[in-house]
């Protein structure tokens, strides 16, 4: 009998650019009405092409807190999952439970489509101005419960665009561990 990974073998922090990633879906910052925009949403439509955003036209939007999925075009990966996290208003406007929820979602999107790897931007964290020190930390705690309760998802990818970001990972995923 085989022992499963432990739960912090299957979670990674990288710096980098998300577009270079290989992994069943990657997952884009979007906003409601799937549009596109700049930062990583930008990156990934600009990367995987056209018909991403074709199919995002189809699917007409997406409410703050979900995510939805469609081909991940040229990329790496077979599918885009956008999820929309908020806009940060000061926190009195359930921005942490809609930003975790934003992450639950695209991972149970992961799961329902059958796949098994996922890569992740800083959602919210960029134009939509959540403080990086506690977006960082739901992210994680989000990631880790549900890796505890799904055994299907065997690798997650939190991609972190600049050192400033990626240091604030590494410290939330400590505080986790602790
Ligand atoms: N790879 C990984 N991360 C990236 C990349 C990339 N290529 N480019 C930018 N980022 C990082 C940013 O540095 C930030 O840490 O992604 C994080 C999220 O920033 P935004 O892309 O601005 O996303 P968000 O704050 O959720 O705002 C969403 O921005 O572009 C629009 O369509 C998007 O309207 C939506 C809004």
């Amino acid at each position: 009998m085989t022992t499963p990974p432990r739960i912090h073998d299957r979670i990674e922090l990288l710096q980098g650019d998300i577009t270079q990633i290989k992994a069943d879906a990657l997952v884009t910052a979007a906003n409601a009405g799937l549009r596109g925009g700049g930062g990583v949403d930008g990156a990934i439509h600009g990367a995987g092409g056209p018909e991403i955003l074709e199919e995002c036209r189809r699917i007409g939007g997406c409410p703050t807190g979900k995510a939805v999925a469609t081909t991940g075009g040229k990329l790496a990966a077979r599918w885009v999952i956008h999820a929309v996290g908020p806009i940060w208003r000061g926190g009195g406007q359930e921005e942490a439970a809609l930003l975790a929820s934003a992450y639950r979602e695209s991972l149970n999107l992961l799961v329902s489509l059958g796949g098994s790897s996922i890569a992740f931007p800083s959602i919210s964290t960029g134009v939509y101005g959540y403080p990086l020190e506690e977006a960082s930390v739901i992210a994680l705690d989000t990631i880790l419960r549900f890796l505890r309760r799904e055994p299907r998802v065997t690798h997650v990818k939190m991609v972190l665009f600049g050192e400033r970001t990626f240091h604030a990972y590494q410290r939330a995923l400590k505080s986790l561990s602790e």
